[in-house]
């Protein structure tokens, strides 16, 4: 069979930012083989799997002609004809890692999508001109965006080999397909992993044309996998940005956002929808994340990046927060930057939010000191001591720095609700 890559000839020059990115990856690459190692025991194939995947490449790699295909549909998680209810960058990206994650373990190439559907809300450049004229603001009317316009597909392919489902290839492979019959290509459904790699029924067709989850295909990892969802982690996709967006902010090639920052620490603070609350039976406020609220203001942020950030130095600040100047206090002992200081150059490559998002990801990754919301490693630096997991626990949120005392409050509260509804029922 003969879908040849077409090898690249010499190895390109690699950047800082391109160097971290392969650190990422090969990070990502012993978490995800060390995952799967202790979850399914020792499976020397697969390691013998990871051997091939993860052979150095320097742009150097040769295809064989074994090449076999992973498909999962056209659409991250929109599952009918309409794209209107996808979900933001971060769920797709959960979903894209898990079709990923079983390519790599099935050593098949992926065809991803060619297109992400944007969530209206984020179709926007609306970040960047937080109090500007709204009616002056470009229209965004597509409801979706190239996917290479936001990831580099060489550089996924430097470990999980990946064609879009517009390229040269997939039509190629489709062709082969379609004179092969059903030698070639199964459509399959709720077929486990473990079967499609070991099976011979799955495992030597050209494709495996594999319908995911309507809800959304990260459900897929999590049916196989009942402590942790997806094993390849978070930090892969951030790493392997589109060359235009990870070049807006590396100073070498181009010098342009990191330059201006100079040397800098970084902070990324969600707010938004993680600070929701919602009221209990008794009209109590309650929040998943108690403490998100408290810890994500800048007073609070003040006090507990004291330890890792030395007064004077240049802050990034990436966050969801909407509020004009909400972050202000924080001036009065570091400089600050954010989006929005940058939006003349940013302009000029954004088009809408999830590009935004993702070019903020790489600021963030640059920084001398970057610190996130949630602990996602033991490694990190967090604003909050909250866990990140959904844990289902709806809780009192809690705003001042005395816990206990809050506790007490909204226990009396709590009575006081309860005796209220007494004396309302009684009358
Ligand atoms: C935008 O600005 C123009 C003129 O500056 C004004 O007439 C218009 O009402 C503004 N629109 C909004 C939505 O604020
Ligand atoms: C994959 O399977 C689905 C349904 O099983 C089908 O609608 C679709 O056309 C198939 N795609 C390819 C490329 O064969
Ligand atoms: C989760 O997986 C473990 C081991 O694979 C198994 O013993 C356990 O019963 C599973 N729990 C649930 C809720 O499926
Ligand atoms: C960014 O803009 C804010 C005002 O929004 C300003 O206080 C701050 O100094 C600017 N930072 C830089 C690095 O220009």
């Amino acid at each position: 069979m003969a879908f040849y890559k077409t090898s690249k000839a010499k190895p390109k020059p690699r950047s800082p930012i391109h160097l971290f990115a392969i650190a990422i990856t090969a990070i990502a690459i012993l978490f995800l083989f060390s995952s799967i190692i202790s979850t399914k025991g020792s499976s020397s194939s697969f390691s013998k799997a990871l051997d091939n995947v993860v052979k150095p490449r320097n742009g150097k790699q040769h295809r064989t002609g074994h090449e076999k295909y992973l498909y999962w549909g056209d659409r991250i998680d929109c599952p009918g004809k309409h794209c209107e209810s996808c979900e933001g960058l971060g769920h797709q990206e959960s979903s894209l890692r898990c079709a990923l994650e079983e390519a790599f373990y099935l050593q098949r190439t992926f065809v991803m999508p060619s297109r992400m559907c944007i969530n209206p809300i984020h179709n926007k450049k609306g970040i960047l001109h937080q109090s500007s004229n709204a009616s002056s603001e470009e229209r965004w009317t597509a409801s979706s965006c190239a996917m290479d316009s936001l990831y580099d597909t060489d550089l996924i392919s430097d470990t999980i080999p990946v064609i879009l489902d517009n390229s040269k290839e997939w039509y190629k492979v489709l062709s082969t397909v379609m004179k092969l019959g059903a030698r070639g290509v199964a459509h399959l459904e709720r077929v486990s992993r473990v079967d499609l790699k070991q099976k011979s029924q799955y495992s030597n067709l050209l494709l495996i044309n594999r319908t995911a989850s309507p809800l959304s295909w990260f459900m897929e990892c999590k049916d196989r996998n009942n402590r942790s969802s997806v094993m390849l982690p978070y930090s892969f996709l951030p790493s392997v940005a589109a060359k235009r967006l990870r070049d807006c902010c590396n100073k070498d090639s181009y010098p342009q956002i990191k330059a201006l920052l100079g040397d800098y620490d970084a902070i990324h603070v969600r707010r938004g929808d993680k600070i929701k609350t919602r009221k209990d039976r008794f009209g109590v406020q309650r929040s998943l994340h108690p403490h998100l609220d408290r810890d994500t203001r800048p007073e609070f942020i003040l006090s507990r990046i004291e330890k890792w950030v030395p007064p004077g130095r240049m802050l990034f600040i990436a966050s969801n927060e909407r509020t004009p100047g909400f972050f202000s206090p924080l001036s009065t002992r570091y400089k600050m930057a954010y989006s929005s200081n940058f939006s003349q150059i940013l302009d000029a490559v954004v088009e809408n939010n999830y590009q935004l998002f993702m070019i903020e990801r790489v600021i963030l990754m640059g920084a001398k000191t970057s610190i996130k919301t949630f602990k996602e490693n033991d490694a990190d630096l967090s604003l909050t001591d909250d866990p990140k997991k959904n844990t289902k626990a709806w809780q009192i949120p809690v705003y001042t720095a005395d816990e206990k005392r809050e506790w007490h409050f909204a226990l009396v509260h709590r009575q006081w609700q309860l005796s209220n509804r007494k004396n309302v029922g009684n009358r």
